[in-house]
C-alpha cells in the first residue's frame, strides 16, 4: 500500500516535472524565433545629404526634364555621403545619429553637369570635392565602418540609367538649356537623412527614407 501511494505520487512528480519542461521550453522558444527574423535582419542603408528646400525645385525641375526624354526611376535630390553599408535597422540608426551628431552644417557648390559609366551615376551634379565636403563623408563614413574602393566622388545624381554615351550627351546638353546657370548653385548642407537601399533593386521602389537630423550650425 506505502510503496503504491510513494509509486503514485512519483508519476505525478514526473508529469508535473515533464510539463513544467514543457512549457518551459515553449516560452523560451518564441523570444528566441522572433528575434530572428526581426532585430537580427539586415538591410543595405545609405545616409544623404539633403539640399535645402528652397533649392529642390530647382533640382528636381532638371531631373523630371530629363526623365520626360530619358526615362528612369523618381527619386529625391540628394548628396551621397556614407555609401552601401549592411546593418540592423538598430545599428544603423545608432551609428545615423552618431554621425550626425559629429558634424556640423557645410556648404557645397556644383562644378558642373558630367556624365558617367554606371546606372546609378548615369548624369549627375557633380559637386566641387572641397575639405568640408570630403570631410563630411570620411567622417560619416568611418562611424558606419564603411570603405569605399573608390575615391569620394561628390555628386547629385539627376538621371539614373544605362545611356548611351550619345544620349549622354544628349542629356547633359539639356540640362544646360533647363537651366543655363546651374553650375553656379551653391548651398548649404543642413541635415541628413538615412535611407533604406536595397542595391538590387533598379526601380528604387523599396527605397525608403528612415530617418532625418539638422545638423548643428558651424
Ligand atoms: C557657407 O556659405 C555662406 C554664404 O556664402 C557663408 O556665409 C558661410 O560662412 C559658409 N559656411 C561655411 C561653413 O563655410
Amino acid at each position: 500500500m506505502f510503496t503504491d501511494l510513494f509509486f503514485i505520487r512519483f508519476l505525478a512528480f514526473l508529469g508535473v516535472l515533464g510539463f513544467s519542461l514543457f512549457v518551459f521550453s515553449i516560452t523560451m522558444d518564441v523570444p528566441a524565433t522572433t528575434v530572428a527574423t526581426d532585430e537580427s535582419q539586415k538591410n543595405d542603408y545609405s545616409v544623404w545629404a539633403a539640399p535645402p528646400e528652397d533649392v529642390i525645385p530647382r533640382i528636381k525641375k532638371l531631373m523630371e526634364g530629363l526623365r520626360s526624354e530619358f526615362g528612369g526611376p523618381q527619386f529625391e535630390p540628394h548628396m551621397t555621403v556614407v555609401g552601401l553599408v549592411s546593418l540592423t535597422k538598430d545599428d544603423a540608426l545608432a551609428k545615423f545619429k552618431a554621425a550626425c551628431d559629429g558634424l556640423k552644417t557645410y556648404n557645397c557648390s556644383v562644378d558642373r553637369v558630367a556624365t558617367g559609366t554606371f546606372f546609378y551615376q548615369c548624369v549627375y551634379l557633380l559637386i566641387h570635392p572641397t575639405t568640408e565636403v570630403v570631410e563630411a563623408s570620411a567622417k560619416s563614413s568611418s562611424t558606419f565602418g564603411f570603405k569605399s574602393s573608390t575615391p569620394y566622388m561628390p555628386h547629385i545624381s539627376l538621371l539614373y540609367g544605362d545611356l548611351t554615351d550619345e544620349e549622354k550627351k544628349k542629356a547633359q546638353e539639356k540640362a544646360y538649356s533647363l537651366d543655363e546657370s546651374i553650375d553656379q548653385l551653391s548651398f548649404p548642407i543642413t541635415r541628413l537623412q538615412l535611407w533604406k537601399t536595397p542595391a538590387s533593386d533598379n526601380t528604387l521602389t523599396s527605397w525608403e527614407k528612415i530617418a532625418e537630423y539638422n545638423l548643428s550650425p558651424n
